[in-house]
């Protein structure tokens, strides 16, 4: 089995990244870890990953004239560890048009609700105010669109009486962490 090589972009905490690492650690996994990269050199992920012997980098956009050529230079990054795959994960950037064609089928990303309800940010504080009983995950493929690409993987949970945004994430993170690594091993082991 030759297992499709992938890059993770991050923008923070990175444990979606994480539950990658450890799954992609599994003999029979598809799928393995090549890099990480961030657009915050202060990412904890990037220390998490480093300590994993994975390859990270961190590129601020700020510091280059066009968001063109910053999305550019990430996919050299990417290009030069010759990932098949891209997975977002907490990458709180909105990518071009450009960035998003080229991977094509090729990236997905983690989004804590249940798509197409909440696209974009706050969605569990926004969840919360509309008094729904279910929220939850989703792992879809990114297409120009925000939040808009087809769904691989939902997982649902309850909404609780009581419950803040805070209590609510950690209950939804806990899902997020089971269905991105089982997205990823869907999507690695269908890719030629
Ligand atoms: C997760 O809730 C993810 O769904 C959202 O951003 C958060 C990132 O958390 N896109 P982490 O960096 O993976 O811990």
């Amino acid at each position: 089995m030759s297992r499709k090589k992938v890059g993770i972009l991050i923008s923070g905490r990175g444990s979606n990244m994480s539950a990658l690492i450890a799954a992609a650690k599994e003999p029979d996994y598809p799928a393995e870890i090549i890099g990480v990269l961030s657009n915050k050199a202060a990412a904890q992920g990037l220390i998490t990953a480093a300590t994993e012997g994975i390859a990270t980098a961190s590129l601020a956009q700020s510091k280059f004239p066009s968001r063109d050529m910053f999305e550019d230079t990430m996919t050299q990054v990417l290009e030069s560890w010759e990932v098949d795959i891209v997975c977002l994960a907490g990458f709180m950037r909105i990518l071009g048009d450009d960035f998003v064609n080229r991977w094509a089928g090729r990236m997905i990303n983690i989004h804590p609700s249940l798509l197409p309800a909440y696209k974009g940010l706050d969605t569990h504080a926004r969840a919360l105010a509309d008094g729904v009983t279910e929220h939850g995950c989703t792992v879809h493929y990114v297409t120009p669109g925000l939040d808009e690409g087809e769904p691989i993987l939902q997982a649902k949970v309850p909404v609780l009486p009581g419950d803040t945004p805070e209590t609510l994430a950690a209950r939804v993170l806990v899902e997020e962490h089971h269905i991105y690594p089982e997205a990823l091993r869907i999507l690695a082991a269908a890719l030629p």
